[in-house]
């Protein structure tokens, strides 16, 4: 296994982008990534993506986004693992170049979710449930993550404040990025008091329905120094998979395929998570982000609510996470989401986060992928 690099980021703005088209989306940030990285020239390329047949009605990825970033005939292939897809994509391209293959590979996602209504959206999103035993009977993903928010508060006594004080520091994050959907500052009343989506899962407990792209170049160290630009190394990747329907687990107040995923990524870097410095993790709901976080180890299970509106997670505290604003409020276009961590992650190495989010001592960042309700996770680690 080669050393390998992220050398180059790029991603677009996130929202509800009518006047983007969903291949424009993804070459904007492509060619963003690649001009940053200082290539013209790459020799292959991944692309997250969960459902554009779905969605824009479009699939064959992989050609279509080649052809129109201007790339072809090199290889360029579409990964699906529902809200994972992204950062399986990066996962790919980095085994490409660390086995040898390859020396500077693209990964990159898309997705276009607001050309369709909301019943629509929520529909394509819950295909990435189990269709025979979770979806024919109407189940959602606000339906599913409340029922593991229902099972922790009902084990731990963790309350709705703790799950609302989540969104309220990613918000106070996402109010930093210029790329975020929904910068907005909000407050703990604010979650409390919105609309019930599912209970006890309010909407500012919910990520939104999101357009979006993001792109990463990673290369072997040896090009990466030859190109002279700024390295981020990856030193772990874990990937792991688990039931997708609820009811096939052991215990839904935990995500094995996160524990799983971190293990693995945690070894390969020969790190345990206390020498870990911030996290941008999968909030797809509050209560994924606190699930999560004591699956990956930051917390013993049900300690996380506690520490969090205590501040532990906030940008000035022990273990910040998702400073970029999460997927709450910088969005989630599903198949871009697991590549814009990757982003954030890069930036904070660098040192180069927007308008005040940059945190004081990111030297190691752990970026945390899901699909679904946890049927498929990777983990990440880089290092300055
Ligand atoms: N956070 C903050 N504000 C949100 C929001 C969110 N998640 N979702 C919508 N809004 C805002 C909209 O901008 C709109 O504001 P406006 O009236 O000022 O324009 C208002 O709330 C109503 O928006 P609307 O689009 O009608 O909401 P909706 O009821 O159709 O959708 C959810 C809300 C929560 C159901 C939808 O965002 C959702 O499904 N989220 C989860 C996505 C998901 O499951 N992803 C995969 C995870 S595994």
């Amino acid at each position: 296994m080669r050393d390998v690099a992220v050398i180059g980021i790029g991603m677009t703005k996130f929202g509800e982008l009518w006047e983007k088209s969903f291949r424009n989306l993804f070459v904007e940030a492509a060619k963003a990534a690649m001009t940053d990285a200082g290539v013209d020239k790459i020799d292959s390329m991944y692309i997250g993506c969960m459902s554009g047949g779905l969605f824009v009605g479009q699939e064959h990825i992989g050609s279509l986004m080649a052809d129109y970033l201007g790339v072809a005939p090199i290889p360029a292939t579409r990964v699906e693992s529902a809200c994972a897809s992204g950062g399986v994509a990066f996962r790919q391209a980095y085994i490409e170049v660390a086995s040898g293959m390859s020396d500077v590979v693209l990964a990159g996602g898309v997705e276009k979710m607001t050309d369709v209504d909301g019943g629509m959206a929520t529909y394509a999103l819950a295909t990435a449930a189990d269709a025979d035993y979770e979806g024919f009977h109407g189940a959602t993903f606000p339906g599913l993550y409340a029922m593991m928010a229902s099972a922790h508060m009902a084990k731990y006594g963790t309350t709705s404040e703790m799950l609302a004080s989540i969104s309220v520091k990613n918000h106070a994050n996402g109010n930093l990025n210029p790329f975020a959907q929904f910068p907005s500052k909000i407050t703990l009343e604010g979650v409390l008091n919105s609309t019930m989506v599912a209970d006890p899962l309010h909407i500012l407990d919910c990520s939104p329905v999101t357009d979006g792209a993001a792109a990463v170049i990673v290369a072997s160290l040896d090009v990466a120094k030859k190109l002279g630009a700024p390295i981020v190394r990856i030193i772990g990747s874990g990937q792991a998979t688990d039931s997708i329907a609820l009811h096939g687990r052991d215990d839904i107040t935990t995500i094995n395929a996160a524990k799983v995923a971190s293990q693995k990524a945690l070894q390969q870097a020969g790190l345990s998570i206390n020498d870990i410095d911030f996290a941008e993790v999968h909030d797809c709901f509050s209560i994924a982000e606190l699930i999560v976080l004591e699956s990956i180890g930051v917390f013993e299970p049900g300690k996380a609510g506690a520490a969090i509106l205590d501040g532990y997670t906030a940008r000035d505290g022990k273990f910040p996470v998702n400073p970029s604003g999460g997927l709450k409020s910088k969005g989630h276009p599903v198949g871009a989401t697991g590549v814009a961590q990757i982003v954030e992650l890069t930036k904070q190495l660098r040192g180069t986060a927007e308008n005040g989010r940059q945190l004081a001592n990111a030297k190691r960042g752990l970026a945390q992928n899901m699909g679904g309700t946890g049927g498929s996770s990777t983990v990440h680690i880089l290092e300055a």
